[in-house]
Order: structure tokens, then sequence, then C-alpha cells
């Protein structure tokens, strides 16, 4: 399969080297303003490479089209990608306000083309351990959920807009809308959403959601830290007969580690031949196994992305501002 690749930054990187290790996809062509640095990261691999995704569209003819760049970018490319008779694989957050991921769905539906928005949490296999235990019962019915996802303020950005909360949404839209989409992806979206945020100054950006499904609470924090903090995610899932942990890593069932090699979890879900790799080659391996059989990302349907992003508007407009 075709694939051209938008931004080759940091996940871009990640996404570039993924591909690597599938057989049936072939980069093409990547698409990044730092022509120089993009050259050197696709070095020997026969990519070329182009300073936007337009002059590669001019160019090339990709059948998936892989949009990494900064989350402001998004929208506007994701429309001219489709538009252009591509699939579309679009990294988190879908866009910054429900009214582009509006515009977004809109363009998916006026084509033939499929859309999926690569909320990777859903597709790594602690979560979706956990999404088995809630979905079958076999602990009994949850209780209480709590997602934690601590980082270090990015600096590594290019022209550093993650530190600008218009281009990335700050730690609510960046950050702890992993956890919310997860959560909205197993448990629907809540009855009420509360929570404080505490906006970016002195490189701090901190945030702290409650939602309630009845008498279930779900929190989800998420922080930026002026402090070279080593990145973290965990949480703690409370079912009437046990519970289930993820901690340092490492996956809990009332106290026993779990290998998650034997769980099979992700992969009875995703109805492909996948076992033991990492959320990111699922994710695309999953998404390149929709077009190839033209069938919609189930997994993940541009709809319940739309839904992520309301979710942490509604969140923002719920929140105490301190
Ligand atoms: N799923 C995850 O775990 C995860 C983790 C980090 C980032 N992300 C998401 O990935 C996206 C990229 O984040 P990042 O950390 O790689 O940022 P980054 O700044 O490291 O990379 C963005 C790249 O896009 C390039 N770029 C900017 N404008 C462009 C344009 N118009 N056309 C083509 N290229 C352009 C930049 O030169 C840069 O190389 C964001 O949406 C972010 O939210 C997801």
């Amino acid at each position: 399969m075709k694939v051209a690749l938008i931004g080759i930054g940091g996940m871009g990187g990640c996404h570039f080297m993924n591909y690597k290790s599938i057989p049936e996809a072939e980069i093409i062509a990547v698409a990044d303003v730092r022509t120089d640095m993009a050259k050197g990261k696709v070095e020997g691999t026969g990519a070329k490479v182009y300073a936007t995704m337009e002059e590669l569209l001019a160019n090339e003819k990709p059948e998936l089209i892989d949009i990494c760049t900064p989350s402001y970018l998004h929208a506007d490319l994701a429309i001219k990608a489709l538009e252009a008779g591509c699939h579309v694989l679009c990294e988190k957050p879908m866009t910054l306000s429900t009214e582009d991921a509006q515009r977004v769905l809109d363009a998916a539906k006026k084509t033939d083309k499929l859309f999926m928005v690569a909320h990777v949490v859903r597709f790594m296999e602690p979560y979706a351990y956990l999404r088995n235990v809630i979905k079958s019962g076999e602990l009994g019915k949850l209780l209480r959920l709590d997602m934690k996802r601590i980082s270090a303020i990015p600096t590594w950005s290019w022209e550093d807009w993650m530190r600008q909360p218009e281009k990335s949404g700050g730690t609510p839209m960046d950050l702890m809308i992993h956890d919310l989409d997860y959560v909205q992806s197993v448990l629907g979206m809540p009855d009420s959403i509360s929570g404080i945020y505490h906006a970016l100054r002195d490189d701090n950006d901190f945030a702290v959601a409650n939602l309630m499904y009845g008498d279930i609470i779900v929190s989800t924090e998420a922080t930026w830290f002026h402090t070279g903090i080593p990145f973290d995610a965990s949480f703690l899932a409370v079912f009437e007969n046990g519970f289930v942990k993820l901690a340092g890593g490492e996956l809990y069932r009332n106290g026993e580690k779990v290998d998650l090699g034997a769980a099979k979890c992700a992969n009875e879900d995703l109805g492909i031949n996948v076992s033991n790799a990492d959320g990111y080659s699922v994710e695309i391996r999953y998404f390149m196994n929709c077009i190839k059989e033209n069938k919609a990302p189930e997994m993940v349907t541009p709809e319940s992305s739309y839904n992520s992003v309301k979710l942490v508007e509604a969140y923002r407009a719920a929140a105490v501002e301190c």
C-alpha cells in the first residue's frame, strides 16, 4: 500500500519507523516544512520529500495519507487529503474544536474514503485488557476508574507549537484526550462532567476531570510539569470483585501481574492477527487492514473521535479555572 506521511517530527518519526516494519506498507513520500530534517530521516528508504502536502499530492498518488502535523493543522489537511481521494489516518486530537471536527466528518461522508483518528490508547494492550474486563463483567460491576497521564512540558515541538494553547489545546486537548477518548469509547458519553483546570503558566498545565456515569465516578488527570518528570500513564479500576491496575508499565489484576502476551486481549477486538505489538503498530496495521477490506474502522469511528473533542470542550466549559 502506497503511504504518504505529512509531518515527520516526533510522532511522524514514530509512525515512519512503524511503517518500515510493515511489509505491506511502502512510504512513497513525506511532506514536512523542514525538508532537510525530513530528508535526513528518510535517507536510504527511497521516500521522496516535499515541503507541503499540496506539493506532494501534485506529484504522487498515495492510497493512504497519514497526518502527523501540529494539531491545529489537522482539519484542513484531513479535508484536503480526503478530497484528493486518499484514505486518511490522522493523529489525535481529530481537531481543536467540534466545529472543525464537524467539517472533517462532513468531508469524510462525501467520499468513499476511510478516515480514522489515531487514538492509540484504544489499541494498547493494558487498556484493551481493561476494556475486556469491563465489558465481560468478569470482575463484577465497575465502581470506580481513576486514570493519570503525567508528562514533562513538551519543549521539543516544532516552533514550540505545543506550548501555545491555541495551537495544541493545552493538556486537556493534547494529553487528557487520550484518557477521555478511552473512557467514552468504553462507557459512552457521561451523564455529567466537572473538574479543575490550571491554565498554562510557569510552564505548568494541569487538568483533572470527573465524569459521572450513574453511580460510577471516573477521574482523568493530565499534567505538564515544568520539571523533567518521566512520562507516566497509569490507571486503577475498582470492580465489585477486584481491581485492575496499571502502574509503572505493569498491569495487575487483584495483585497478580498480568502476562499481556498470554492475555490475548487486543486481538479479539481487531479481527487481525497481531500479538504483542505496541499500540502504534497495531493501530496502523488495523487501519491498513480496514482499507484492504474496504471496511469502516469500527475500533475508532470518526463520530467517536468527534465525541472526544466534544468531551474536552464540555470539560473546559465546566471546569473551575484556577
Ligand atoms: N498518539 C500519541 O501518543 C501522540 C504523541 C505525541 C504527539 N501526538 C500528536 O502528533 C501530532 C504531531 O505532534 P509531534 O509531537 O510529532 O510534533 P512535532 O512538532 O515534533 O512534529 C510536527 C512536524 O510537523 C511539521 N509541520 C509543520 N507544519 C507542517 C505543514 N503545514 N505540512 C507538513 N509538515 C508540517 C513540523 O516541521 C514537524 O516536523 C500532534 O497532533 C500531536 O497531538 C500524538
